[in-house]
């Protein structure tokens, strides 16, 4: 077995247990919450004061990066937006939905770091991006269409600067958000989004029932070679 794979494979087996903390991190009552949010807003406003995930902190805390700029595309509550401009990182957040664009630059948090954080609302598939270092993306680029996401995905390889780093959250077949208009992706077919361009770090499962929906997404952290 090639030991790029032996590492994802075994990765994957602890980002499992992972996973699960950081379920166990967010209160059930909110969890209820955003599941239930008729919008995105709704759904961001639940989620809002979370705090970064696991993923980012695991980024931001094993991988050696230097603070630069960063993409959070489909930045919703802010949560990963505000703790990387918190840190340093000039960040644009990118964000389809009014709403929840407008929560973002009305949350408390955006005064204090309002110099580090721009707020561009619209949908990241008409971005036109810029050469930058980090690109996060939680629970987001799934939705674009199959035919949108090639492109959205080729421009994000292209920008992301050499030693830059990604972040991505996909929905596998199983997810209950799974649908023929999503980009919905296999585990193989993550680690073969990589192509030569970038380097697989690891990709981490994050694969059960949470309440009554059941989850499978896979979290892509790969580096620009
Ligand atoms: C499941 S929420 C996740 C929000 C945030 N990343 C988080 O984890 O809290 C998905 C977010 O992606 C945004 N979104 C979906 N499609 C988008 C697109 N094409 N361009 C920009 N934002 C998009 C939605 O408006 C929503 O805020």
């Amino acid at each position: 077995m090639p030991r790029m794979w032996l590492r994802v494979t075994t990765l994957s087996l602890f980002l499992v247990a992972g996973s699960l903390k950081i379920w166990a991190n967010q209160k059930p009552a909110q969890c209820r919450d955003f599941f239930a949010a008729p919008t995105w807003q709704s759904y961001n406003r639940a989620k809002r004061g979370m705090g970064p995930s696991d993923f980012l902190k695991e980024v931001l805390r094993t991988k050696g990066l230097r603070v630069g700029e960063a993409y959070d595309l489909g930045a919703g509550s802010g949560n990963e937006s505000f703790e990387l401009a918190s840190q340093g990182w000039t960040v644009t957040a990118i964000e389809a939905d009014s709403g929840s664009a407008r929560d973002l630059k009305a949350d408390k948090r955006f005064a204090k770091v309002s110099g580090s954080l721009k707020v561009l609302e619209l949908p990241f598939e008409k971005a036109k991006l810029h050469p930058i270092d980090l690109i996060v993306s939680r629970q987001a680029i799934p939705f674009l269409t199959p035919s949108e996401f090639p492109r959205v995905w080729r421009s994000m390889v292209e920008n992301l600067r050499r030693g830059g780093l990604m972040s991505i959250d996909f929905f596998g077949p199983k997810d209950f958000r799974a649908s023929p208009l999503k980009t919905i992706l296999t585990f193989e077919q993550v680690v073969a989004l990589a192509g030569s361009d970038l380097e697989v770090l690891e990709v981490f499962k994050t694969e059960g029932l949470h309440g009554e929906a059941f989850w499978q997404m896979y979290t892509l952290h790969a580096r620009k070679k």
